[in-house]
């Protein structure tokens, strides 16, 4: 339907719309939008009744406190109220927020601030009589809440008894809310309980949902269950306790009786170095193990936040800034199947494109068969997209309540949409293939994959040229590459002698790429550059590895049955056969490179991974440095790592890798060093 345009239908349409989703949210725990929608209608709604003041009434929800509560707790009086906060969408209005306090203030002093994280969680009030917890409650509707004193015992951060110098009454408000970690493992404790009854796992959306809804539990075991955290920032009813000057000096107060306080608070003493804080905590979004929506920033003197006072529903010295959102909701157009270079066929959405975390995403991955069955999104539905920070942008699941109720469940395509030949589903690994060995997509594959700079190192030869030779049938596996038609190449549109020479060139040098790359480059199940190397390395010679047992293959180090079997079985086929003889015949490389161990063993059984370009050495020739003494170089850093080098601009992945592992990172005169030495510097 579409939206009214008399502003008191509009007023209408959207208060009954928010007072949906606001108990949706607040009651159900069953939130049908994402935050960031939510914001937007109420944000219209503020405007519709700031220009029409007239039909601002008392029932509408920007004159109370979301939520109300459910008959299934006691109900608990909330004696000074718990109040919502005013939002700031942008620096502009964080500005105005700024200049609005000033000018109440009038000539009093200029406030400074106190910034802290905005938890994304369930605000909750504590009550300790002394210093003994004996309630916890909900925020309801502001003024009643609900006693959830049983389930607030089970959060392990929740002291039951405060220490220091506690006052005979002391109620704090906080919010109760739930780690990525504590999340994570929730919803992998689902996937294994599904696994063993072999049902599709229940997964949890978000942790705040997660949080909220385990919170509201009649039976306090479950939430105990859930791994449930608590952090406190404000003061409900106190009576008794020393003088307090400042919120900073509050919760340092708080802190100082046994609770938990954030750590990120501090005091500013301008609304630029406000800016600059809110800059930081952006910057952070996704570096705690907690999630936070926003930044909350407080006239910290409590002097001054007693004379600025509040409106019907927030405080006055206080604005929550919005960070942009990471959900928001769009159409499912379509789902449709895409076949990587391994046959592999991955379900993605196609979707009415939204901007969301900083981007316009039109298509995102569902990864496979089970996941959309598990999230059970259909084309058509409105979805709730995510995209946070660099993660890839995630479809998390439908909006039931706008579902068509003629609706049905997806159904996984039978056939590969590119050759038409029957897909077939791996159980084992959640996986569907498309295993036609001629299907274009997979042809196009390995031979990029063979022109890659791991493998081949085949210069010119982009995926475009690739996809028109495959096309065009000039290319129908990795060997065609050695017996290209280049006049043909040249009479297309868009070749020039100089880029058909490149190309030519490229292909006749690729031709010395030793054995480890060339056998890399083919595509062998469970070859990998490192594999590649050590197969090379272990039989000095193509003709020997087709020849060799799989009890042979097996005593390579690092290899084993399974990858032997592998090995084998994909060397026993007519296919590499025919390549590998094609291949020979073409004049590649089919003899490993004599390594030189003349050198001392400095590196022996040891892996060095190399990143980013060296000054004295080559990619290839760093490798042979650490083959030369023994060592192993593979493409990417593990914990048994022994150091990490790393030239200019090195892989940023590699390097965070090495951090979070603690691998050494040195650099090249420390490389030389390990070269020769076999230790690393100091
Ligand atoms: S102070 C009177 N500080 O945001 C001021 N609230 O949108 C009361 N919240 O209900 C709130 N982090 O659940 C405050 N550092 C923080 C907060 C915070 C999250 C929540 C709280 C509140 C809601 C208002």
């Amino acid at each position: 339907m579409a939206p009214s345009d008399d502003p008191a239908a509009r007023i209408g349409e959207l208060r009954a719309a928010l007072d949906h989703h606001a108990r949706q949210y607040y009651e159900l725990d069953e939130p049908e939008i994402p935050d960031a929608e939510w914001d937007r209608l109420y944000r219209e709604l503020v405007e519709l009744e700031t220009a029409n003041p007239s039909l601002v009434s008392a029932d509408s929800i920007t004159q109370r406190v979301g939520g109300s509560t459910s008959s299934a707790f006691a109900p608990v009086a909330h004696i000074v109220p718990m109040m919502s906060l005013h939002n700031a969408f942008d620096l502009d209005e964080l500005r105005g927020w700024n200049e609005r306090v000033v000018r109440r203030l009038e000539d009093q002093a200029v406030p400074k601030f106190a910034v802290e994280l905005k938890f994304d969680g369930l605000a909750i009030s504590l009550r300790y009589e002394n210093g003994v917890l004996v309630q916890g409650a909900t925020r309801g509707d502001g003024k009643i809440g609900e006693d959830v004193t049983h389930n607030v015992r089970t959060v392990a951060d929740i002291p039951q008894r405060l220490v220091g110098d506690y006052p005979p009454i002391l109620e704090i408000r906080g919010e109760i809310y739930m780690r990525l970690s504590a999340f994570d493992r929730l919803n992998q404790r689902q996937r294994d309980e599904a696994a063993a009854t072999g049902k599709e796992p229940k997964l949890y959306v978000n942790p705040r949902n997660t949080a909220a809804g385990s919170l509201r539990q009649i039976d306090a075991s479950v939430t105990a269950d859930r791994e449930l955290s608590f952090f406190c920032y404000q003061l409900g009813l106190v009576e008794g306790g020393p003088e307090l000057g400042s919120h900073t000096e509050t919760l340092a107060w708080l802190a100082s009786l046994g609770l938990p306080v954030n750590e990120h608070t501090k005091p500013f003493g301008s609304i630029e170095e406000v800016e600059h804080r809110v800059a930081e905590f952006h910057a952070m979004r996704h570096d705690l193990d907690y999630e936070f929506d926003g930044v909350v920033v407080k006239v910290d003197d409590l002097r001054l936040q007693a004379e600025l006072g509040a409106d019907a529903k927030a405080p006055r010295w206080a604005i929550a800034y919005k960070l942009p959102p990471e959900e928001r909701t769009t159409t499912l157009l379509d789902i449709e199947v895409s076949i990587g270079p391994s046959g592999r066929a991955t379900p993605f959405a196609v979707l009415e494109p939204v901007f969301v975390g900083g981007v316009t995403v039109g298509t995102a991955t569902l990864h496979n068969e089970d996941q959309v069955a598990t999230k059970d999104v259909r084309p058509g539905d409105t979805v709730i997209v995510r995209r946070a920070g660099d993660v890839i942008p995630e479809v998390l699941g439908p909006v039931l309540a706008d579902r068509d109720p003629r609706s049905k469940p997806w159904k996984f395509p039978k056939d590969c949409p590119v050759c038409g030949e029957a897909l077939v589903r791996d159980d084992t690994a959640a996986a569907t293939h498309c295993v036609n060995f001629r299907c274009p997509r997979q042809v196009r594959g390995r031979i990029e994959h063979f022109a890659g700079r791991a493998a081949m190192d085949i210069e010119f030869l982009g995926e475009k040229s690739v996809d028109l030779f495959v096309s065009l049938g000039l290319l129908d596996d990795v060997a065609d590459l050695y017996t290209l038609d280049f006049e043909r190449i040249l009479a297309l549109e868009g070749f020039k002698q100089k880029s058909v020479d490149n190309l030519r060139g490229a292909i006749e040098g690729s031709k010395a790429r030793p054995l480890g790359n060339l056998l890399f480059g083919l595509r062998i199940p469970e070859i990998g550059q490192v594999n590649g190397q050590t197969l090379a390395g272990a039989f000095g010679s193509m003709s020997a590895i087709q020849r060799a047992t799989v009890e042979e293959i097996a005593a390579v180090d690092g290899f084993g049955q399974v990858i032997a079997e592998a090995v084998h079985a994909w060397f026993a086929t007519d296919n590499a056969k025919d390549l590998i003889s094609r291949l020979s015949a073409a004049g590649l490389t089919m003899e490993a490179a004599q390594v030189d161990r003349s050198k001392e063993q400095t590196l022996e059984g040891h892996a060095v991974v190399v990143s980013g370009t060296l000054e004295h050495f080559t990619r290839d020739g760093a490798k042979e440095a650490i083959l030369e003494r023994g060592g192993k170089s593979p493409g990417s850093v593990s914990k048994k790592t022994l150091a990490l080098v790393v030239g200019a601009d090195p892989g940023a992945s590699k390097v965070s890798k090495a951090e979070e592992s603690g691998v050494p990172i040195i650099d090249e005169a420390g490389f030389v060093q390990l070269l020769e030495t076999g230790e690393l510097p100091g």
